[in-house]
């Protein structure tokens, strides 16, 4: 028996198709070579904007031919947008093929749902609240050798405006610290060379014994010697000197920050309920230029939220300047049914938001290309990750999350290498392994 897993949306989504896959390899069934060739296919989703639910619906609608190919093929949805208010009926309406509905808090039921399902032949939803927990205990089948994520938090408190997050993943709760230590210590001894820990916000994490985040970064930092260390995603409202502090201190955490801004004027992020200004996020970013000057920063940022205006928007790009961010993610605001922002007045025009988003990744793109031009000449360290057969080259990151590609005539996954940058495109690093 073989399962196909397709996956949406973010790392947390990632990490948790790595579990749904550790589930099915308990239940028997092992990875298939292709969507067709499977004998359950799980679709693990993301609703953050209107392409990412677009996107699964598109696919979905495709499934109904296996299914009529195959009477015995399962078909399980889970991940945000399930728990999206009414969507798990909406789909069951719509794809009525679909075998089982599972929340982002049932996923460690999968198991016993694919059982009950072969037994009962209805569609079986189950979502949160009706069923609350998460997902500790089950262990993943890992697919990102040499990197590892980590869960260190799970759900989110912050209801930016416009953000479906708290609504379809629940309020915060912060793992135990022993259990995130014990699982870092299993990874290191299992041979993994970078592990990343993951939250929707990472710096409010909270141990039941009061431990905060620049804390455990510290005894995960001291527990996993000679191994990479990476975090996010950190909100500018708990950015904090003692975070700061603690990555100095760690040769193996990665002198990146991503610290998303989301805007760059403060009447939009007052609107965004952000709760820090522009000057803040500044200040904050030249205390760690202060303390770490060779740390990269990188960012999320919206245009288009309601009522932005050409001004509002220019501030967003001079804040790509001033911030001088390595590299952005750029989105155009989406409104999300539920959210504050959805119900502003002020939406604004299509082709508006197209412009600005254009202007906004090029003013993006300039800056990443400014920086890694000056990385030509200099000797990057890198973690090899993958190879690229289409490029016939292997590629991996730096500390500062910029990838770099070169040739070797051995396998180099898992090998931290030397890299004498001889041309650089956009984020990317070309050159060939020094020292060997
Ligand atoms: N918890 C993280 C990541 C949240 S989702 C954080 O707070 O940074 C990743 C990014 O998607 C956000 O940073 C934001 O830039 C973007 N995003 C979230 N909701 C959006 C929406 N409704 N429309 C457009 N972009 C959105
Ligand atoms: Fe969404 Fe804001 Fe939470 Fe990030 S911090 S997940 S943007 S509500
Ligand atoms: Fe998407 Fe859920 Fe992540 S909405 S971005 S998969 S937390």
């Amino acid at each position: 028996m073989n399962y196909h897993i397709e996956t949406y949306g973010c790392q947390m989504n990632l990490h948790e198709t790595e579990k749904i896959a550790g589930i099915l390899h308990r239940e028997g069934y092992t990875s298939a070579t292709s969507m067709e060739e499977a004998d359950i296919i799980v679709f693990n989703t993301c609703c953050i904007r209107e392409n990412a639910e677009n996107h699964a619906f598109g696919n979905l609608g495709a499934l109904k031919k296996l299914k009529r190919a195959n009477k015995n093929l399962i078909v399980a949805v889970g991940g945000c947008m399930v728990q999206e208010e009414g969507k798990a009926q909406f789909l069951k309406e719509k794809f009525p093929f679909i075998d089982i509905l599972f929340g982002t808090h049932n996923l460690a039921r999968l198991g016993e749902l694919i059982r009950r399902r072969k037994q009962e032949k209805k569609t079986l939803i189950e979502l949160f609240p009706a069923r609350s927990g998460v997902e500790d205990g089950v262990e993943p089948v890992r697919a990102s050798y040499p990197n590892a994520w980590v869960n260190i938090t799970y759900g989110c408190n912050n209801f930016c405006s416009y953000c479906i997050v708290p609504y379809v993943r629940g309020r915060e709760i912060s793992r135990e610290k022993a259990d995130i230590l014990s699982e870092v210590e299993t990874l290191c001894a299992a041979g993994y060379k970078e592990i990343t820990l993951l939250g929707q916000n990472v710096n409010s994490y909270c141990g039941s014994d009061g431990t905060r985040f620049f804390e455990l970064l510290d005894e995960v930092a001291s527990a996993a010697q000679g191994v990479r260390i990476r975090f996010m995603t950190s909100h500018p409202k708990d950015f904090s000197a003692e975070l700061v502090a603690v990555m100095k201190a760690h040769s193996n955490i990665c002198k990146l920050l991503h610290l998303p801004a989301q805007s760059g004027s403060n009447r939009i992020l007052s609107l965004m309920n952000r709760r820090y200004t522009r000057e803040k996020y500044l200040e904050n970013i030249a205390l760690l230029r202060r303390e770490i000057p060779d740390c990269a920063v990188t960012t999320d940022l919206i245009v288009a939220f309601p009522t932005e205006t050409e001004e509002e928007f220019c501030e967003t790009l001079s804040l790509v300047k001033e911030a001088d961010f390595s590299s952005a993610f750029t989105f155009v605001y989406s409104p999300r049914t539920g959210t504050k922002a959805a119900q502003m007045e002020g939406q604004i025009p299509e082709e508006v938001a197209k412009d600005r988003i254009m202007r906004l990744i090029d003013c993006v793109n300039k800056n990443t290309r400014k920086m890694s031009a000056q990385y030509v000449g200099k000797t990057v360290r890198v973690l090899c990750e993958d190879y690229d057969a289409k490029r016939a080259l292997y590629l991996g990151r730096d500390e500062y999350g910029r990838m770099g590609y070169f040739t070797s005539e051995k396998n180099r996954v898992g090998e931290f290498v030397d890299l004498k940058v001889d041309r650089a495109n956009g984020i990317s690093l070309f050159g060939s392994i020094t020292g060997d």
